[in-house]
């Protein structure tokens, strides 16, 4: 018997063109290739120019994995799109992205959970499928970091991290008869801890605010408008709930790690990414990395890694690819894939 499933068709990114060295950093910051490298792994990132919105990356992105897919743009029932950093206060980053499609009418979905958005993204695409409620759904992870960072010293400690980026999946209806076997989204694992929400956010503007306080000269000299994270508190959670998140999948599908092809993680820190693989005994050929070139992409690094695997070949056609990220909220989250 078969059943309703999912399937990514394409993938489709955009990297913009401004190509920023450690070395380039040091311009605006006091900062070292050395110190940057050492602890995170990452050695250049791309920002985008500033006529770009995040709207723009998205919309390049989409274009590409609409045109893999081979489908017509019409055929898109629903636009999911998970950003962190929004064209504007509301509304939602989506409508832009479809407007820019040139997809009236149809529904336009903005997800705000910052570095585990992307599979947010992918869980609700996947549930709607299944329902039969829609065919064709395209999931967007794009950012814009570089026009939100504090790219002074005072900042330096979160702003070397964060790249710019999009990356696009186009996933469709297909009748499935073994989901273990055939290619489809096998499962996605969903998980935040809002008691963390503070230790990686941007305080204000906000609503938490009285009326004359919302945004003020003290809040801007505060630095309160530029992320302000706990960069080890983030780094000893990542840690731990990543390895969770990637168990909770294969023992849903009662597999073992050593029956997964390829891992493609969030990229925020080389670091973590090693220790986590070390701890469910991962060898380091079955881990995809980017973050060496794109840095910390939040929202898009999953769809540009799973990209980039293709490109270069490591992710192949029948593959059973798994994924999870870690980031602000604390949200966490995993997908196993049959590519
Ligand atoms: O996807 C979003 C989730 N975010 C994360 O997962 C980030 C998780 N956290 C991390 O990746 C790491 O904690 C960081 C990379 C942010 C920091 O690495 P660390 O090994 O925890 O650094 P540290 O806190 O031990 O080092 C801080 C020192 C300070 O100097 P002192 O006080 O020890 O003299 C900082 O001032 O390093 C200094 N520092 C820098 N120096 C040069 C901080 N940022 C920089 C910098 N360049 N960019």
């Amino acid at each position: 018997m078969s059943s309703t499933r999912s399937k990514i068709l394409s993938v489709g990114t955009y990297i913009p063109e401004n190509l920023w060295t450690n070395d380039d950093l040091k311009k605006l910051m006091d900062t070292s290739d050395e110190w940057i490298q050492q602890r995170t792994g990452i050695r250049q990132r791309y920002w985008a120019h500033e006529s770009q919105s995040t709207s723009d990356l998205a919309l390049s992105a989409s274009e590409q994995a609409i045109e893999r897919a081979g489908i017509e743009k019409s055929k898109i029932d629903l636009v999911i799109l998970a950003t962190l950093s929004p064209d504007h206060e509301f509304p939602g980053t989506a409508c832009f992205l479809q407007a820019k499609l040139g997809l009236p009418g149809i529904p336009a979905l903005d997800v705000r959970q910052q570095c585990t958005g992307f599979i947010y993204g992918v869980s609700i695409a996947d549930q709607f499928i299944r329902t039969g409620m829609y065919k064709h759904v395209l999931v967007v992870g794009a950012e814009i970091h570089s026009k939100g960072l504090n790219r002074t010293t005072a900042g330096r400690e979160v702003s070397v991290l964060f790249g710019d980026g999009a990356g696009a999946v186009v996933m469709a209806a297909v009748d499935v008869r073994d989901p273990a076997k055939d290619s489809c989204v096998i499962s996605t694992h969903l998980f935040a801890d809002g008691a963390f929400a503070k230790e990686l956010w941007i305080p204000a503007p906000g609503s938490s605010y009285p009326i004359a306080a919302r945004m003020t000269h003290e809040m801007i000299d505060q630095g309160l408008q530029w992320p302000q994270m706990n960069g080890k508190t983030v780094f000893v959670h990542a840690v731990k709930r990543m390895p969770e998140a990637v168990l909770t999948a294969l023992e849903a599908n009662r597999l073992q790690v050593s029956d997964i092809d390829l891992f493609v993680f969030h990229q925020a820190n080389l670091r973590i990414n090693e220790m986590v693989a070390k701890q469910l005994g991962i060898p380091a050929e079955k881990v995809f990395n980017t973050i060496d070139r794109f840095g910390n992409t939040t929202a898009a690094t999953i769809p540009i890694g799973l990209n980039e695997a293709v490109a270069a070949g490591k992710l192949k056609k029948g593959m059973l690819v798994m994924s999870a990220a870690f980031g602000s909220g604390f949200t966490w989250a995993s997908s196993l894939i049959r590519w």
